[in-house]
């Protein structure tokens, strides 16, 4: 470790754990099902232009404001400007990313939970457990508090471990085995009946659902939640890059995997939706839109898997597991931005913080499960509908207008010495100023 705050060891260290924040329930799950609902490829390619033009460039503001802070997401934030006016706003960006992150771990633990409790099932349906197997598959409060309070267990003890032995070594083991899971699930759903028709729907545009302005917002929604956006992760995630590395490409890195792994969950998603359709379950209303995304992951794809006999359970088993990592190296992201805040601001020892913020995280989730008819829904909009677009927005804002261009170009240079000549130089500064904020300030609206 080079510095006393924890760093990065290694590109790889630090693109895994980036790229495992990005990738998680939202490319997994949401970008497969939201394409089925929007039109297939059509969404696909209005979502491949937004997360390059749009949301690349608002991960870089975010990362470049890191790196430069070498601090928490207030401190480094703050650290951009000298008059109080602004200070004062940058408390409020960094803080209400920090609430954002915690608000979001808090539902994604509960998803989370069902995953972790949908994993083990099939396991105890193979060894025999019939009692357990019934409490794992009927949703009760029991099941829900005791998996939503062990996904935060898990996070908080690869957090309190700190950058380097915590988030990077977990975020390297994790990734590649959640990749080796994707691809065997995917060759084997390819090879049943049905799967052409699902790759066909998948593939083939449909330039109509073009003209629907509610596909834009979806789409830009989706890329926002995708690359963590607006909710200070990447800033402190940025801080943990070494000033000798190249933010330009690290950033694209982060970019390409996020969306190469959405569409490549695509492969697995839509074709098992048809597979299940093709054994003769229902996947779509009666209206011919698509069942619920809920609906799809807890019924339509057990049915599936149940229909495989034996084999089913191996499928099923992977598949949550699949789901259960994407989770976790999310997960562990949300966690960092609070407790790297609480550990610089009121010196709290790193293990002291991350217990004491999983606590209060694990009281929030709790209260969204027991009154979860009226929470759930309501803290999912107001993370990923208004705060992540709005705060995302806001740091673009401070990059493009409130940061001396000087110091920025400077910061942007460091490992990255030609940076000046680059295409990247000459159309960034002017997209993260204009292009980027009242885009998003526009579907915003439109959202509204
Ligand atoms: N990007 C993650 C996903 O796609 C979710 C996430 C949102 C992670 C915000 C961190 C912060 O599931």
């Amino acid at each position: 470790m080079s510095s006393v705050r924890g760093e990065f060891s290694s590109r790889f260290g630090f693109i895994m754990a980036a790229a495992g924040s990005a990738v998680g329930l939202g490319n997994i799950w949401g970008f497969p099902t939201q394409t089925a609902s929007n039109g297939g490829a059509a969404f696909v390619l209005v979502y491949l232009i937004l997360a390059f033009c749009l949301a690349y460039p608002a991960l870089m503001a975010e990362l470049v404001i890191g790196r430069y802070g070498q601090a928490n997401a207030v401190s480094s934030l703050q650290k951009l400007s000298s008059k109080p006016t602004h200070k004062r706003f940058a408390f409020f960006v960094g803080f209400g990313g920090i609430v954002c992150a915690g608000l979001i771990l808090s539902f994604y633990a509960i998803v989370a939970g069902w995953m972790f409790s949908a994993t083990i099932e099939p396991v105890t349906k193979l060894v025999g457990m019939p009692g357990m197997t019934h409490w794992l598959s009927t949703q009760s409060l029991g099941r829900d508090l005791f998996f939503t309070s062990l996904f935060i267990i898990l996070t908080i003890a690869i957090i309190s471990k700190g950058v380097e032995n915590g988030i990077e070594k977990w975020s390297k083991r994790l990734m590649p085995a959640l990749l080796s899971i994707l691809f065997l699930l995917i060759v084997y759903v390819l090879t049943q009946d049905g799967a052409s028709k699902g790759l066909k729907a998948y593939l083939i545009p449909d330039f109509s659902s073009l003209l629907n302005p509610d596909l834009l917002v979806s789409a830009l929604g989706q890329a926002f939640f995708s690359l963590s956006l607006g909710t200070s992760v990447m800033i402190i995630y940025g801080s943990y890059i070494s000033k000798k590395e190249n933010l330009v490409s690290l950033g694209a890195y982060v970019t390409l995997i996020d969306v190469l792994i959405a569409f490549v969950a695509g492969l697995l998603i839509i074709p098992a939706m048809y597979v299940a359709q093709a054994q003769g379950v229902d996947i779509f209303a009666a209206d011919g839109s698509l069942l619920s995304e809920d609906t799809l992951v807890f019924q339509v794809l057990p049915a599936l898997f149940n229909g495989m006999g034996e084999v089913g359970l191996f499928v099923g088993f992977a598949f949550f597991a699949l789901m259960s990592i994407a989770a976790l190296t999310s997960s562990i992201s949300m966690l960092e931005a609070p407790v790297s805040y609480a550990v610089e601001k009121f010196a709290l020892k790193r293990i002291q913080a991350t217990w004491i913020i999983g606590a209060l995280i694990t009281l929030v989730s709790f209260t969204i499960i027991f009154n979860f008819n009226t929470l759930f829904g309501l803290v999912i909009s107001l993370t990923t509908q208004f705060g992540q677009p709005l705060l995302g927005m806001l740091c673009c804002i401070f990059v493009g207008w409130l940061w001396n261009r000087g110091t920025l170009l400077k910061e942007i240079e460091s490992g990255r010495p030609d940076i000046a000549a680059t295409w990247f130089w000459k159309i960034w500064p002017w997209y993260i100023k204009f292009v980027c904020p009242i885009a998003i300030a526009l579907v915003f609206i439109h959202s509204l």
